[in-house]
């Protein structure tokens, strides 16, 4: 049992972060190293890594990559084994990793072809010795790489791809596929073609060995047209290939012992101290539960839903401590709600890991009103730290939260409130049976103890991970 993975991503804890893909990239090589699977991770060297480059050794090189100079550059960065892709004509300039002030890139097809088709030839030829055994792209920024294993040889290599959000799709135009370097004879409805053109996604859909997601439930879900968004047709395609493995979280940065007051399932009195605290620096006055919403403030997050439903939330007491950034529209509406319930409500836009932190800590239920949720950590983090999620019944979160029905009260199960139908009445309803079992102190505490004993960690889906890469090597 073992042996090499290569990782491909376009984000990883902690050097370059916009959501949950970089959590998960971070964490993998951790989890799977106990069980023999040593996994490298090919990054873009985006203009903060840079300085990184210097302690690290150069390991392939490449004369023109779409436009420009390439090497690869190896080394241990901040406990990973990394290989980062300097092609400062793609990746050093300012802004996140797909856009700026201004956009998207326009050329964010060539840049996420070309770490694709690194991570290909590195998966093909292997650097300096070392030869992966499987190349593991996540989403639409590697999933280019399958298809150059496919038309330009595999060297050998198996390729899984795994899929944290359908939604981001990498399309990109037909007139370019000789630029990216695919061949036109594969341009055909049941291979590269897609709607008229090219989408990196439904290409590795079509050439990866195996396809992951990162829950069950969603696995089955983006098989049908409301959670597919196009590419469902594809995936049922390929339904025997296709397999949810949840993901985990890394106990060692989320974890309510680790926080400035730490606390456990058996000292809840130290976590309202950190919510007593909060509410003072908020100057904030709130007498019943303190709810949390950290996330990415756009319409797959549900935050209408939330706008819809709170002020009934409010008007019983209740208090709000939002962290987001995202769409100008819903960033409004929020400060709009503060401006109406200003000991009540605090809103900070921007992205503030240590304040997200203090957020989980403090708070008494986190929300996560989603349309559509792959998997979902904030809901996770929310259980690990004694914050009880109240979520939609989609996806990840279906997966991870048990419902407080009268059943699984009795059975001591409860872990949260899960809604559906998944509209503003639904998560209303959520939200008033929320404050029920807030106000009935001894259930919340059980509850509390319930959720922080979930079994959170990445054992159980490493070691589906780890079966995956075993069947597809033998
Ligand atoms: P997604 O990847 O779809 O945004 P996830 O729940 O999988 O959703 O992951 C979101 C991650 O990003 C979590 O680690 C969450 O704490 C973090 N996050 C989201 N918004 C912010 C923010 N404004 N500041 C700090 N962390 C944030
Ligand atoms: C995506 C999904 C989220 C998932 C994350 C990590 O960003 O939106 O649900 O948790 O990827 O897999």
């Amino acid at each position: 049992m073992g042996g090499k993975i290569l990782s491909v991503a376009s984000e990883c804890v902690p050097l370059i972060k916009t959501g949950g893909l970089a959590d998960v990239v971070g964490a993998l090589p951790a989890a799977l190293a106990p069980l023999g699977w040593q996994m490298r991770c090919l990054l873009p060297a985006y203009r903060p890594l840079l300085p990184h480059l210097a302690g690290m050794t150069e390991v392939l090189r490449e004369a023109d990559l779409f436009g420009g100079p390439a090497r690869v550059m190896a080394g241990q960065v901040a406990g990973l084994d990394l290989l980062l892709l300097d092609a400062p004509h793609l990746y050093d300039r300012a802004g996140g990793p797909y856009s700026d002030e201004a956009g998207d890139f326009a050329d964010n097809p060539q840049r996420f072809a070309a770490l694709s088709w690194i991570g290909a030839r590195v998966a093909r030829e292997g650097v300096a010795g070392w030869k992966p055994d499987v190349l593991h792209g996540h989403d639409w920024q590697a999933g280019f790489a399958p298809a150059y294993l496919r038309y330009h040889g595999t060297g050998g290599a198996a390729s899984v791809i795994t899929i944290h959000n359908i939604a981001f799709q990498g399309w990109a135009d037909a007139a370019l596929i000789d630029v990216l370097r695919l061949p036109k004879t594969a341009f055909t409805p049941d291979a590269l073609e897609y709607y008229g053109g090219l989408a990196s996604l439904k290409a590795a859909l079509v050439t990866a060995d195996a396809i992951t997601t990162v829950s069950p439930t969603y696995a089955a879900e983006i098989m049908r047209p409301e959670f597919g968004m196009g590419l469902e047709g594809v995936i049922t395609a390929r339904a025997k290939d296709v397999v949810g493995i949840l993901n985990g979280v890394d106990a060692a940065v989320w974890s309510p012992a680790l926080e400035p007051i730490p606390y456990s399932s058996d000292t809840l009195g130290e976590k309202a101290k950190t919510k007593t605290a909060l509410l003072k620096d908020l100057k904030l006055k709130v007498k019943g539960p303190l709810a949390i919403l950290v996330s990415r403030l756009t319409a797959q997050k549900g935050i209408d839903l939330a706008l819809a439903a709170l002020p009934e939330f409010l008007d019983a007491g209740g208090g709000l401590a939002v962290l987001g950034t995202g769409e100008p529209a819903f960033e409004l509406a929020l400060r709009a709600l503060a401006a109406r319930y200003p000991a009540q409500v605090s809103v900070k836009i921007g992205y503030d890991e240590t304040y997200s932190h203090r957020l989980f800590a403090a708070g008494d239920m986190v929300l996560v009103p989603s349309r559509f949720e792959p998997c979902g950590l904030t809901q996770m983090y929310g259980l690990a730290y004694g914050t009880l999620p109240v979520v939609a019944a989609v996806g990840g979160l279906a997966d991870t939260v048990i419902h407080a029905s009268p059943a699984a009260l009795s059975a001591g199960v409860a872990t949260g409130v899960v809604f559906h139908p998944v509209d503003a009445l639904g998560f209303a309803g959520a939200l008033r049976h929320a404050l029920r079992l807030y106000h009935d102190a001894p259930i919340w505490a059980k509850m509390q103890q319930q959720a922080m004993a979930s079994d959170l960690g990445w054992g159980r889906s490493a070691l589906q991970y780890a079966g995956l890469y075993q069947r597809l090597i033998t």
